[in-house]
């Protein structure tokens, strides 16, 4: 799998440790994102991290080789950088997935591909509608653009060369091991070292929230049992707007709900994103198991609190760089 050392990656593998006996060779390029220390007590016999790019075409054919699956993680995955400076997402996440398509192709070996719902754009507030796999593709920005582009390639590569690939489109993850550059972990280490929670423009803003090991076991199921060529929406159910979600973070931490301040928005943020998951359920019978937001948010709160030392190198540089825009 690549980009193991990051939010969504360390998860999935400490899932696959934990739910099967499979073992995993992580490819990670341990970009400010990736952290090593997110895959600490992994067994060192059935977890081997590999340092390099994913758009090294020799690193990567010699890797393919080794493996009976690829699972494809690796990404520049932040909007608010992909707005700052979207060339690196050119590079990893179009040339990445390109290179590792290329592998697959000519090794012959099952791949599937992690992306996002925001290749489709954003929904009204007060639109009734969600996505499906039908919807069109209208990504809004650097980020996302990028990762639409690499979907494509995915389904191009099926078609053209008999890829064996599947694809994913998920909402907004949350859980531990998440840069604290993201909107949740931002606010629970703002409370956490004396700052206050920031929400962009009014924090009308919906995102449709899943626990990532939620997202991790449909990534599984759709793994074993997914059809070669499909693409799969994964979502729970967990539309919030960014302002309810900052005053439960402050009700679960004590303070005031109030406690937050309104900052300068994201230059073309999206609206509400919201996920129709019927297809994963019916036809591959997965089932979120997170059916508390309070909860699973309850217990990352916990987990930020437990490990200052995972986040706490990362908080000041990732604060300078917000405050630079006054964010
Ligand atoms: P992340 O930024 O936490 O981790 C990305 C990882 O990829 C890091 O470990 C980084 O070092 C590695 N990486 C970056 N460039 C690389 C390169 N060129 N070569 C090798 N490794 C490289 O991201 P995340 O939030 O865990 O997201 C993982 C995937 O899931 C991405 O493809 C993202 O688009 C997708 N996704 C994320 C969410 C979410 O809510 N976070 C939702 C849906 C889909
Ligand atoms: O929908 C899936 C996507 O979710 C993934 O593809 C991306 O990789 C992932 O980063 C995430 O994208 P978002 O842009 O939705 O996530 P982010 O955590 O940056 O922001 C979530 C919402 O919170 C968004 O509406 C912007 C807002 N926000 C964010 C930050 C960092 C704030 O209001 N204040 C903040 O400080």
């Amino acid at each position: 799998m690549t980009g193991g050392a990051g939010f969504i990656g360390s998860n999935f593998t400490r899932w696959v440790i934990d739910h099967t006996d499979a073992s995993v060779v992580v490819l990670d390029k341990l970009t400010y994102a990736g952290n090593r220390d997110s895959l600490v007590g992994l067994p060192r016999d059935r977890v081997e991290l590999v340092v390099g790019d994913v758009a090294d075409a020799s690193l990567v054919g010699d890797l393919v080789a080794s493996v009976d699956a690829v699972v494809h993680f690796a990404a520049e995955s932040h909007n608010d950088n992909s707005l700052a400076d979207p060339q690196p997402f050119l590079m990893t996440n179009i040339v990445g997935t390109y290179t590792l398509l290329q592998a697959v192709r000519e090794h012959d070996v099952r791949y599937h591909h992690i992306s996002t719902d925001e290749v489709y754009g954003d929904l009204e507030l007060d639109d009734p509608a969600r996505f499906t796999e039908h919807t069109p593709y209208n990504p809004s920005s650097p980020y996302s653009s990028t990762k639409a582009s690499s979907d494509l390639l995915v389904r191009a590569w099926v078609r053209s060369f008999g890829v064996q690939a599947t694809l994913s489109n998920c909402s907004n993850n949350y859980g531990p091991y998440q840069h604290v550059e993201k909107f949740i972990p931002r606010q629970i280490t703002n409370v956490l070292t004396g700052r206050r929670p920031k929400l962009y423009g009014a924090g009308q803003n919906v995102r449709d929230w899943i626990h990532v090991d939620d997202h991790n076991a449909a990534v599984w199921t759709i793994l074993q049992k997914g059809a070669i060529g499909e693409t799969y929406l994964i979502g729970a159910d967990g539309e919030k707007s960014n302002r309810e979600v900052v005053e439960e973070i402050l009700r679960l931490l004590g303070q005031p709900e109030d406690a937050y301040d309104l900052v300068t928005d994201r230059p073309g943020h999206d609206l509400r994103y919201a996920i129709d998951s019927s297809k994963l359920r019916t036809e591959l019978g997965w089932e979120p198991q997170y059916s508390s937001f309070h909860d699973g948010l309850a217990a990352t709160i916990a987990w930020y609190e437990a490990n200052e030392a995972w986040w706490k190198p990362a908080k000041d540089a990732t604060e300078n760089k917000y405050a630079a825009t006054g964010q």
